[in-house]
């Protein structure tokens, strides 16, 4: 099979190759937004109502090396809700050398927090996102959420915070993370939140797997938003799996 010149075989990267490909731009002081999604061949975002039943091992790397990656991950209530998230697992000495090349991960190797995206702040405090995590998740709220219900997300151990009246902004989301330090933001969606920060300009590059199928149905695609918009990207990456997978990066221009 010919081989385009910028499309590379997953099996041909070491993982220091893959991490390379997916490193953060050095010394940010303003955060960087990355998004990940995966969509079937024919533009579903779920099968079987969740992500993951698109996935596939080479997305599933790809998937945990941003997440190893990052300094938060931020996620919309309603994919919280949908595939009951749990804190992130990630590796502490992965994370250590991620950090020392200057890449991303964290100096003492303590996996990203997920910040939850919540306007109504209806969150079980049962959750997972509470009982299996090794780190505190944020809840960025808003002040017109019922105070008892952010007073029990926060009684279940997550750091609440009103970041706006009625919705969070997408300047005031940032603004919160980059108040925390928290620059290397990876969002992992949902398609409602995703298409709230394009819309906004908010979104750096969008890392994009496509699964090597066609599932039909009437799934959504990975972003929605109330008007259209046409924002130019530039493709950065290819990377193909052995399966069939497609692992795109594309950034704003
Ligand atoms: N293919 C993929 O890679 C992928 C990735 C992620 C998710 N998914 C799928 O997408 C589906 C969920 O999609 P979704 O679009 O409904 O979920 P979403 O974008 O994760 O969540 C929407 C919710 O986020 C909160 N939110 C969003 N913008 C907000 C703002 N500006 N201010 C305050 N709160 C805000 C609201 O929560 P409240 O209702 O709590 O106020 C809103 O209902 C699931 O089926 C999931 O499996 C697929």
């Amino acid at each position: 099979m010919q081989r385009s010149h910028n499309a590379i075989q997953l099996t041909e990267l070491s993982p220091t190759d893959l991490a390379q490909l997916y490193a953060y731009p050095a010394e940010l002081d303003q955060p960087w937004v990355r998004a990940n999604f995966v969509s079937s061949i024919d533009g579903a975002a779920t099968s079987g109502n969740l992500s993951e039943g698109l996935g596939t091992p080479a997305d599933r790397t790809v998937f945990g090396l941003l997440r190893e990656l990052s300094d938060v991950i931020l996620v919309g209530a309603g994919t919280v809700r949908a595939e009951n998230y749990g804190g992130a697992r990630t590796d502490p000495r992965h994370r250590r050398t991620l950090h020392d090349q200057g890449i991303g991960g964290h100096p003492d190797g303590s996996p990203p927090p997920i910040a939850v995206v919540t306007a109504g702040a209806a969150i079980e405090p049962s959750a997972r996102l509470f009982t299996d995590t090794e780190v505190p998740p944020l809840i960025i709220t808003t002040t017109v959420a019922p105070h008892e219900r952010k007073q029990r997300l926060a009684d279940a151990g997550a750091e609440v915070i009103e970041a706006g009246g009625a919705a969070v902004t997408p300047e005031d989301l940032l603004r919160v993370l980059r108040e925390r330090g928290l620059p290397r933001v990876l969002t992992e969606g949902g398609p409602h939140l995703f298409g709230e920060l394009l819309a906004a300009d908010a979104v750096d590059e969008l890392c994009l797997t496509t699964a090597p199928l066609l599932v039909g149905g009437t799934a959504r695609r990975i972003s929605l938003s109330t008007h259209e918009f046409r924002t130019r990207m530039t493709r950065a990456h290819v990377v193909l799996g052995d399966d069939g997978t497609v692992l795109t990066r594309w950034a704003r221009r």
